[in-house]
């Protein structure tokens, strides 16, 4: 059988983004795929050099490519005139409407185990359409929180699907009760959805019972969606479960393209030094692959992954000594035993 080949595109951004990205990419060539890189900028120092943050380059690269993975990008907290974030960008002008989240163990400190769930957070509306208003001589402020049939479907099926591939159940997380009209339209369209995909079991959750459950048990949830605000509060506290920003990775995956990423920011305080943990970028390398239908890729790094983190080296925020080039040179190590 002719080997398949990939067009991978590599952004590193900013801060350490420009040290896990090299280091995933250690891993990513002890894949023993066929893989071709292309490279682009994006972030604050692409601002600060050419003005803007995202260059058309970068968008045409993105989706030229099979996948792309990247780093991290810096925004500044004040305001500046012509800027924005870099991956906001990205993601609504490429209409990356899924935002995944996996939490699943793996042997870190703080880490819960048994954990292994997936929250689709929907990506392109909600409160993130941006729209604010102040009345009342600046006393009252209003945001508005968009829920569209079209764009609830269509994170209900991308989750459906997903919840097909593993097994087989799927929470819709809101607030009816207290929205009947907007989360109301969320439920509808998810059932309506759900309705193709009859083998899969439905449950419904309202959204702060479900922070509850999952600090308790986390165990119980496989894949849970859920409108933008929701996803981005829950899945941060599911990161929490399973050991925080060093390792949860994450993907924004849309038709005609796709996104992977660390969770984590740029970390400017320890920027430019080693220490960053390569961990969610390599597990957001992972999670590229099963995207591309490489499965098998995708768990041998995952257990290369978990191998390294229980037998060492580890990095400086798990407790270890390791530099971020060494710790993902033991992954890339494993990863090629594994695969032998
Ligand atoms: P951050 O995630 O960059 O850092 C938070 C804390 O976690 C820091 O103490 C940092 O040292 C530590 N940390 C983060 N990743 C780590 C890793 N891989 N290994 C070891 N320690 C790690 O979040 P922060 O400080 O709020 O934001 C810094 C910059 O990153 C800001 O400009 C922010 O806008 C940006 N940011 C970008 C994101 C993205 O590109 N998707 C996401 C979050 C923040
Ligand atoms: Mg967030």
């Amino acid at each position: 059988m002719q080997k398949k080949s990939y067009k991978i595109l590599l952004i590193e951004g900013d801060g350490i983004g420009h040290e896990v990205i090299p280091a995933a990419k250690l891993v990513l060539d002890a894949t023993g795929l066929d893989i071709e890189y292309d490279r682009a900028e994006a972030g604050w120092e692409t601002f600060e050099r050419i003005g803007t943050s995202v260059p058309e380059e970068t968008v045409t690269k993105v989706q030229q490519a099979d996948a792309t993975l990247f780093g991290a990008a810096t925004s500044p907290t004040r305001k500046i005139e012509g800027f924005f974030g870099a991956i906001r960008y990205l993601r609504r002008r490429l209409d990356l409407y899924a935002n995944i989240r996996p939490a699943k163990y793996h042997p870190v400190p703080g880490a819960t185990p048994g954990t292994d769930l997936m929250v689709v957070r929907e990506n392109t509306e909600g409160l993130y359409v941006e729209g604010e208003r102040r009345y009342a001589r600046g006393r009252v402020a209003i945001a508005d929180r968009v829920i569209t049939y079209d764009a609830s479907f269509r994170i209900a099926d991308f989750a459906l699907r997903l919840a097909e591939r593993r097994k087989g159940k799927l929470a819709l997380v809101h607030k009816a009760n207290v929205l009947p009209l907007s989360d109301g339209l969320f439920l509808e369209a998810a059932y309506d959805a759900a309705s193709k995909h009859p083998e899969v079991e439905i449950e419904e959750v309202i959204v702060d019972a479900c922070a509850m459950r999952l600090v308790r048990d986390p165990g119980q949830f496989d894949v849970l969606v859920m409108e933008n605000l929701f996803g981005d509060i829950i899945s941060d506290l599911t990161a929490g479960l399973v050991g925080g920003l060093g390792i949860a990775p994450s993907g924004n995956i849309g038709e005609e393209a796709a996104i992977f990423e660390p969770v984590h920011g740029s970390a400017p305080d320890i920027a430019g030094k080693g220490l960053a943990n390569p961990t969610a970028a390599i597990l957001s390398a992972a999670m590229m692959f099963d995207h591309l239908g490489e499965y098998q890729v995708a768990a041998a790094i995952e257990k290369a992954v978990d191998l390294t983190l229980e037998l060492g080296p580890r990095t400086a925020d798990l407790g270890g000594n390791a530099k971020t080039m060494e710790f993902a040179e033991a992954v890339a190590a494993k990863l090629r035993e594994i695969s032998k």
